[in-house]
């Protein structure tokens, strides 16, 4: 745990999921200075703040104990985060406070000051930044931060578009903020989604702001529905980090009577998984939801999982998830499951693969990419504890 320090509070904060010996904080120098600078601007206790974006509660339980605070996020793990962290600080009271003032993330009502941590897709900031406008009133206090490396130029402008001048601090600690006026602008459009075409399975996907490769089918995803089996019958299929779904979409299309799961932790990526699914099969049975991964899911009862894993975490590039999605896996798959993976080349995911599983395989490679086959061998089918 490492502890953040703001005028506000002194809080003990972990990441979720928690990384042992990771030096990864749950927290960075933007969050401290969005807190110093709202310090400095003397919000008059009681006011009501909405916080977007936040990592793991750095800044909703910061402010939770002098204000009205309300929290949303596209990400699942990040609000997990929140939640531990408020359990762990002794905040549980105030993030029931939190919870209801934020419900579902569809706001309503005005704000006295906007925090805003910079997402990492501009296509997420500007359908919030669109969502924001009917939330703010001439005197709102709207601050948007992030570390400078991730810090585009189109965030500002973005800014400028939806809500008002912006005015750049300097930098501290490698961290910028943008505070932005709010300027009673003609209403804004949100950003349309994309969609995108994928002829092998006649499919049309629509991509909700700030999903995974909203604008073209990646190219690893395209290798491994190659390899998609027909054939299963009955079986129960999970899409582990589905993002529009195509993966599920295709393997329900080859198996018509499959019991598909589609899991992702960005709320967006339901949304659009959601909304392919009953484009392309109406009201056939399936399982989308919002969460960790497979965490909930009873062990061994799944045939097969389909996984194109993510290599970062919000602006974390390691392949943490990766590997704990390959554990959920093995955990979750009956004895003789299979768990078909498209990673990159350099990743080392075939000997990785092997801490948990007792056959691997490559199906298919590409200059850049490979697709394996993992068996879950064991007939215990217990899933070993892990090794690093
Ligand atoms: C590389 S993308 C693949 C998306 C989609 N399956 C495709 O092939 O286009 C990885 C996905 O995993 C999701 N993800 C990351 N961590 C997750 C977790 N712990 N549980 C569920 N989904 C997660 C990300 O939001 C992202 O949509």
């Amino acid at each position: 745990m490492a502890i953040l320090k703001s005028p506000f509070a002194h809080l003990d904060l972990e990441r979720f999921p928690v990384q042992q010996n990771s030096p990864l904080q749950a927290f960075n120098a933007a969050d401290e200075y969005l807190l110093q600078r709202l310090h400095e601007l003397r919000l008059p206790k009681g006011s009501h703040v909405l916080v977007l974006n936040d990592s793991f509660g750095a800044l909703a339980l910061s402010l939770c104990q002098q204000y009205r605070v309300s929290s949303c996020s596209d990400s699942f793990l990040a609000q997990q985060g929140l939640t531990n962290n408020a359990h762990s600080n002794q905040l549980t009271k105030a993030l029931e406070e939190i919870k209801r003032a934020s419900r579902t993330c569809e706001l309503e009502g005005s704000f006295d000051a906007v925090l805003i941590q910079i997402p990492k897709t501009l296509a997420l900031l500007q359908d919030q930044l669109a969502g924001l406008q009917k939330l703010l009133n001439a005197d709102t206090l709207v601050l948007a931060g992030a570390m400078i490396k991730h810090l585009p130029r189109a965030a500002g402008e973005l800014l400028e578009q939806y809500i008002g001048p912006v005015q750049a601090s300097l930098a501290q600690k490698k961290a910028r903020l943008l505070q932005a006026q709010v300027a009673g602008l003609a209403e804004q459009p949100f950003p349309v989604s994309s969609t995108y075409a994928v002829p092998e399975f006649d499919l049309k996907l629509v991509n909700h702001p700030g999903i995974y490769s909203q604008d073209k089918l990646d190219v690893g995803t395209r290798l491994l529905l190659q390899h998609v089996p027909a054939g299963l019958g009955d079986q129960r299929v999970a899409d582990l980090g589905c993002g529009n779904g195509v993966l599920a979409l295709a393997c329900a299309q080859l198996n018509p009577q499959a019991q598909l799961v589609l899991v992702d932790e960005s709320h967006a990526a339901v949304r659009s998984a959601r909304d392919n699914w009953q484009a392309a099969f109406g009201q056939r049975d399936v399982e989308i939801f919002a969460g960790d991964g497979l965490r909930t899911l009873p062990p061994a009862s799944l045939d097969l999982v389909l996984c194109n894993p993510p290599f970062h975490q919000q602006q974390a590039m390691n392949d943490f998830l990766a590997l704990r999605m390959f554990r959920q896996a093995h955990r979750t798959l009956k004895p003789g499951g299979e768990l078909l993976v498209v990673g990159n080349r350099h990743l080392g995911y075939h000997a990785k693969l092997r801490r948990w599983f007792g056959k691997v395989e490559q199906l298919a490679a590409h200059p850049k990419f490979v697709v394996l086959r993992a068996i879950k061998t064991e007939k215990t089918g217990q899933t070993p504890a892990e090794k690093s």
